[in-house]
C-alpha cells in the first residue's frame, strides 16, 4: 500500500470512529509511524508502506481510538508556530493561551530587559514562546510537577533558550528568588465537578478546586513583594471566572489598573493588572 492510500484509509478509520480533523490526526499518526517531518510526509505520498510500518500504524491507531490524544501519540504539540515536546505529564497546549503569549509580548517588548515569571509553565510553551521573542528576557519558569519541569527544561534546550530560563520547582510564587516585572500564568482553573478524571491529561494541570478558582486566588494572594512597582500579573481564566477574578485583584490591589480581553470566540480569556510605579 502506498503513503496515499494509508492516508485515506486512516482518515476514513478516524471519522468512522467520530474523530474531528481527520486530515492532521491521520498525517501526525502516519509522520509518527514513518518518524518523518510534515515536508517529507507530502513529498512522499507515493511511497510504498511496508507491512512492519503497518503494524506500528496499527498499534498507534487504536491508541488513538481508545481516546488517547494525537499530541500524547505523536509526542508534539505545535504552539506559537513552534513545536513542543509533550507527553503524559503535562498539559496539551491549548491555542487560547497564544492570547496570553500576545498580550504578554505587547507590553514587555516596550521593556529593555523585562524579567519574567511564567508560573505553572508546564512544557515550558509560555517561557520559550516569550524567549524566543524577546532576545534580552530573562525568564524563571515554575512548576510544582518536577515530571512537567524535565519536559520544560527539554523543551529549552530544544529552543535553545537554557541560557535564558531558569527552571523552578515549587508552589506558585514561593520560589522566585527575586521580584520580576512579569508575572504571566495559566494556571489549572477547571471546577472540580467538571474534571474529567478518566482522561490521559495529567489532573493537577486541569483542577482548579471547587469552583475553578483556588490556585489562581492563592496566586493574587502571593503577588504583593513579588512584583515589582510597575510590573505586570497577566492571567489566563476560563469562562465565567471574569468576575471573581477581577473583585478579588481590586480588593487586593485597590491602586492597580485591571484590564480583561476575549480570546477569538469572546470568551473573556486574559486577566491583566498593573502596579502603580
Ligand atoms: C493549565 S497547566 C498550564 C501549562 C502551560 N503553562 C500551558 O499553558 O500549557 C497548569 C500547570 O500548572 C502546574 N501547577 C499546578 N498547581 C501548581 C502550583 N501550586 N504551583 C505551581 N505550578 C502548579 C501544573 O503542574 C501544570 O503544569
Amino acid at each position: 500500500m502506498r503513503l496515499k492510500e494509508s492516508f485515506c484509509h486512516t482518515r476514513q478509520v478516524l471519522a468512522a470512529n467520530n474523530i474531528d480533523n481527520t486530515p492532521l490526526e491521520g498525517e501526525l499518526l502516519l509522520r509518527q509511524t514513518l518518524k518523518i517531518n510534515r515536508v517529507q510526509f507530502y513529498q512522499n505520498l507515493e511511497q510504498q508502506i511496508t507491512p512492519k510500518q503497518q503494524d506500528i500504524l496499527q498499534e498507534l491507531l487504536e491508541r488513538r481510538l481508545k481516546g488517547e490524544p494525537a499530541a500524547y501519540i505523536s509526542g508534539y504539540r505545535e504552539f506559537y508556530g513552534l513545536d513542543f515536546y509533550v507527553n503524559n505529564d503535562v498539559l496539551i497546549p491549548r491555542p487560547e493561551t497564544e492570547h496570553l503569549v500576545d498580550e504578554t509580548l505587547s507590553l514587555a517588548q516596550k521593556q529593555r530587559m523585562p524579567l519574567i515569571a511564567d508560573i505553572g509553565t508546564g512544557c515550558g510553551i509560555i517561557a520559550i514562546s516569550l524567549a524566543l521573542n524577546l532576545p534580552r528576557a530573562k525568564i524563571y519558569a515554575t512548576d510544582i510537577s518536577a515530571p512537567a519541569l524535565k519536559i520544560a527544561r527539554f523543551n529549552c534546550y530544544k529552543h535553545g533558550v537554557v541560557d535564558r530560563i531558569k527552571p523552578l520547582n515549587g508552589d506558585l510564587l514561593e520560589p522566585l528568588p527575586e521580584p520580576v516585572d512579569f508575572i504571566v500564568s495559566n494556571l489549572p482553573y477547571v471546577r472540580q465537578s467538571e474534571l474529567d478524571t478518566r482522561g490521559f491529561e495529567p489532573v493537577l494541570a486541569l483542577d482548579g478546586g471547587v469552583d475553578g478558582l483556588e490556585k489562581i486566588r492563592r496566586l493574587c494572594h502571593q503577588v504583593n513583594g513579588k512584583l515589582l512597582p510597575g510590573g505586570y500579573l497577566l492571567l489566563e481564566i476560563g469562562q465565567g471566572q471574569r468576575e471573581a477574578v477581577t473583585t478579588l485583584l481590586d480588593s487586593l490591589f485597590p491602586t492597580a489598573d485591571i484590564d480583561v480581553k476575549p480570546d477569538l470566540i469572546g470568551i473573556d480569556r486574559i486577566v491583566s493588572m498593573v502596579l502603580p510605579q
